[in-house]
């Protein structure tokens, strides 16, 4: 009996100890787990405003942690001591009850009170700092509206306004003023959204018809992973998008670029080519992560690289082919290239689109291999878009009926109503890429 018992414990802790030892050798091979540092990292932050959770967080855990040290001991203290160590003590009288206990029953409730008022009086005063920009700070704050798509986001620059284009915008990267509180008004069009930036702020609801708000300020220029936080549809989990906070010049430089129209690359009666898509440039190694190793080692550096032109290694006859199959392919429909064609809004500005580091709503790397696999098989991508299914009644890649949806042949299979070849996809690519 007693061998048994002691059996029955010994195998207990083993299992205890190989559970503990298996969290520790699975987390073991990413050093980013004990710094706590990821993309993503709510505990290693960058900002005021996540720091301010980042603190409140903390608070609750330790007034936790002690309540689970008291609670944990007295369990362990009564468990031990009145154990039953012989068949009589089984079936004795319990000991005498603490129930109705005076002492006993208004200190708990006078320590559950402090308990919640030691969360209460940092979590009242963080609300009140995440609400707004402080005062001090208020004529220093950058004004940005963020709009919410299946299955992007649309990033509107209010102060700035292009002479008869209206509002500079942008999608999927938004970049704003290191150092500078950056106020962000949440819109959605057609889903609710959850904004989350981990390192600076979040996370507030972009809901549609209703005004949401939030602000952040970036400590320093720097790359930053968002991502939504609410389940939202067939495309929640690849919902991202990225914040970039330059310094105050290579900010402005960067507005200065964006208000221009797009690039128009073009040759002087160019007899297309058979296009190669060896033949356009390629600079991404693929890792097994999917990226290119320049991204993985310092975005910030590879966002940079982006922005620059790099004329020499284009062939402007296949990016003059492109602009057109953009037309002929009605892509024009939905998207706008300022300066060149279009003036959708159905789809992402793609004017300066060679410029940004991601596409497709920050999952996949902005390369021209990445950018062809996406023109390829958008609802492999990123299921449910509206580039591949329609939005609108307008038709992307699928035929629409007149109620608005896919039609589907006698055998149930969906039919094309855009259908692109690799030549025509080469050539986009190319057009694409040029656009900075
Ligand atoms: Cu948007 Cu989840």
């Amino acid at each position: 009996m007693r061998l048994n018992s002691l059996l029955s414990t010994t195998a207990r802790w083993a299992r205890a100890a190989l559970a503990l030892a298996g969290t520790v050798l699975l987390t073991g091979c990413d050093l980013n787990f004990w710094r706590m540092d990821g993309h993503q990292s709510t505990i290693a932050v960058d900002g005021p405003v996540a720091r301010s959770q980042r603190d409140l967080f903390y608070v609750t855990c330790w007034v936790t942690l002690v309540i689970f040290i008291i609670v944990g001991s007295v369990l362990a203290y009564a468990t031990i001591k009145f154990r039953a160590r012989s068949s009589a003590d089984e079936h004795a009288e319990p000991p005498e009850q603490g129930h109705g206990n005076p002492m006993i029953e208004l200190g708990l409730i006078g320590a559950s009170v402090l308990a919640l008022v030691i969360i209460a009086i940092p979590t009242l005063s963080a609300i009140w700092y995440t609400h707004d920009v402080p005062e001090a700070d208020k004529s220093n704050a950058y004004d940005v509206t963020a709009t919410g798509y299946q299955w992007w986001f649309r990033f509107d620059y209010p102060n700035e306004q292009i002479p008869g284009s209206g509002t500079l915008n942008t999608s999927n990267e938004l970049v704003i003023p290191a150092g500078r509180p950056v106020r962000i008004q949440l819109r959605s069009v057609d889903v609710i959204h959850s904004f989350w930036i981990p390192k600076l702020a979040g996370k507030v609801d972009m809901i549609p018809n209703r005004g949401n708000f939030l602000w952040l300020k970036a400590d320093a220029p720097g790359y930053y992973w968002g991502q939504c936080a609410e389940y939202c549809g067939d495309s929640h989990a690849v919902m991202r998008f990225r914040v970039i906070a330059l310094g105050p010049k290579e900010f402005n430089d960067w507005l200065n670029q964006q208000m221009a129209p797009a690039r128009n690359v073009t040759v002087a009666g160019a007899a297309a080519a058979k296009p190669q898509f060896a033949s356009y440039r390629k600079d991404f190694k693929q890792n097994e992560r999917g990226w290119s190793d320049r991204f993985e080692l310092n975005p910030l550096d590879s966002w940079r690289a982006h922005q620059e032109v790099d004329a020499k290694g284009e062939d402007a006859a296949l990016i003059q082919q492109g602009r057109q199959i953009f037309n002929a392919k009605s892509c024009v429909n939905c998207h706008t290239v300022r300066g060149n064609d279009g003036s959708g809004i159905n789809g992402p500005n793609l004017t300066h689109v060679g410029a940004r580091t991601t596409i497709a709503g920050g999952l996949l790397e902005n390369t021209p291999e990445q950018v062809a696999r996406w023109l390829r098989h958008p609802d492999q991508v990123k299921p449910g878009n509206k580039m591949y299914y329609g939005v609108n009644k307008m038709a992307g890649y699928l035929k629409l009926g007149d109620d608005g949806f896919p039609v589907r042949d006698q055998n149930d299979n969906y039919v094309p109503n855009i259908t692109l070849t690799e030549d025509d996809i080469t050539a986009l690519v190319a057009y694409i890429s040029s656009l900075k």
